[in-house]
């Protein structure tokens, strides 16, 4: 395997594999792969392009993706089932550099009544598994499914059989987004330090959003040891979505005081991709979504418009050009001051008196008393009533 900087988190990209399996989600066969070929502009290391076994569609994506899209790594799911490992085997056929990655679930719960299958016989199932898949793979990733209700000696066990038998990549998800930050870094440590030859592999997480701490539970790891983390776009995925990838990006980026690692993710390259899943799935992101979201470098009220124009970072922690955004966005309305309305003045190449100014400052206030939004046609307007020459 080729040697990495141990500071580096790799980027294992999941929107066209567990995004859509967020409910109304489904993308064509032309979708994923004009989206992949999106991915590869974003820098992200690993593509999970879906799980061939499932259906037709999702093979011939699987196919067009290894295809057409190189430089990443192409990734296909498997279950611990030998038919599935021979589908993700044909599907990557054409890839330049490909993986497989195995799951099998660990939890007493999913293992009682979801596989009927006693512990020790899941941990032969896997290992088999990862056996089967190395004669066509070098790149390995296995899962334990549900590893954050497992207990977390079987996961050690598990972990330990699975890189004897070739694993490359472990991944702990945190299937049902139960986890809370503290007790996610303490598991990832354990494992750290009691997985026999995980010094040789990459750990990897895999966080649901259900309780809204996916991308705290991934950074918590990341301190932990975790050196590859996934994640989707806009954060799409079962129930409540997976982390966010522009989320777990950017606060790796914002907060380098905190956190020694990197990415190779082009970050301008955030909002084009966050605007083409929203287009391609249907699932509009919401307003205030962080890093992506509309208002996400939004200011209205006049104090923080004040603050922002006369410095950035007074209400900024990140550029938003380093997103793709052409700005930030002074938004007029009741909140906001003079400051403001003298910066859509100026955008606007119109001349004003102060006395003008305050005064227009005044009616825009009184006019968004009465409505949610103003746009520039209503500020127009405003002028012409209130006959101000500029
Ligand atoms: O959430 C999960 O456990 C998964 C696995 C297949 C990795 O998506
Ligand atoms: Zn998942």
């Amino acid at each position: 395997m080729m040697k990495r900087d141990p500071n580096q988190i790799l980027i294992f990209d999941t929107t066209l594999r567990d995004g859509e399996q967020s409910p109304g989600a489904s993308m064509t066969i032309d979708e994923k792969v004009k989206m992949a070929h999106q991915l590869n502009r974003l820098g992200v290391n690993i593509i999970e392009a879906g799980f061939p076994v499932i259906s037709q569609g999702d093979f011939d994506a699987v196919s067009r993706i290894a295809e057409a899209v190189k430089g990443p790594t192409i990734c296909a799911l498997a279950r611990c089932v030998e038919k599935d490992i021979m589908a993700a085997v044909e599907a990557l056929k054409s890839a330049e550099n490909k993986r497989i990655h195995v799951f099998i679930a660990t939890s007493p719960i999913h293992m009682k009544h979801k596989l009927r299958m006693e512990p020790q016989d899941v941990i032969e199932r896997a290992v088999e598994s990862i056996k089967l898949a190395k004669k066509y793979f070098d790149d390995i990733e296995f899962s334990a499914e549900d590893a954050t209700r497992s207990e977390s000696d079987f996961l050690v066990k598990i972990f330990s059989a699975v890189i004897e038998a070739g694993a490359t990549t472990i991944n702990v998800p945190d299937t049902v987004g139960y986890t809370m930050p503290d007790e996610y870094a303490r598991l990832i440590d354990k494992l750290n330090r009691e997985v026999k030859g995980i010094d040789d592999v990459v750990i990897s997480v895999h966080c649901h959003n259900d309780l809204g701490v996916a991308t705290a539970n991934s950074l918590a790891a990341i301190q932990k040891g975790a050196r590859q983390v996934e994640c989707t776009i806009n954060g799409i995925g079962e129930r409540s979505g997976n982390a966010a990838l522009e989320e777990v990006v950017m606060s790796l980026r914002t907060r380098k005081d905190l956190y020694d690692q990197f990415t190779t993710i082009e970050t301008t390259q955030l909002l084009n991709s966050s605007k083409m899943v929203a287009e391609i799935t249907g699932i509009n992101v919401q307003y205030n979504k962080a890093i992506v979201g509309k208002n996400a470098f939004a200011h209205e009220a006049g104090i923080h418009q004040h603050g922002v124009i006369a410095h950035r970072e007074t209400y900024e922690i990140m550029r938003p050009e380093d997103i793709g955004f052409t700005g930030n966005d002074m938004v007029i309305g009741k909140h906001s001051g003079r400051h403001a309305i003298k910066q859509w003045l100026d955008n606007n190449k119109i001349n004003l008196t102060e006395e003008q100014i305050s005064d227009l400052s005044s009616q825009v206030k009184a006019f968004s008393d009465t409505r949610k939004h103003i746009s520039d046609a209503d500020i127009f307007k405003i002028l012409e009533q209130t006959n101000m020459h500029y």
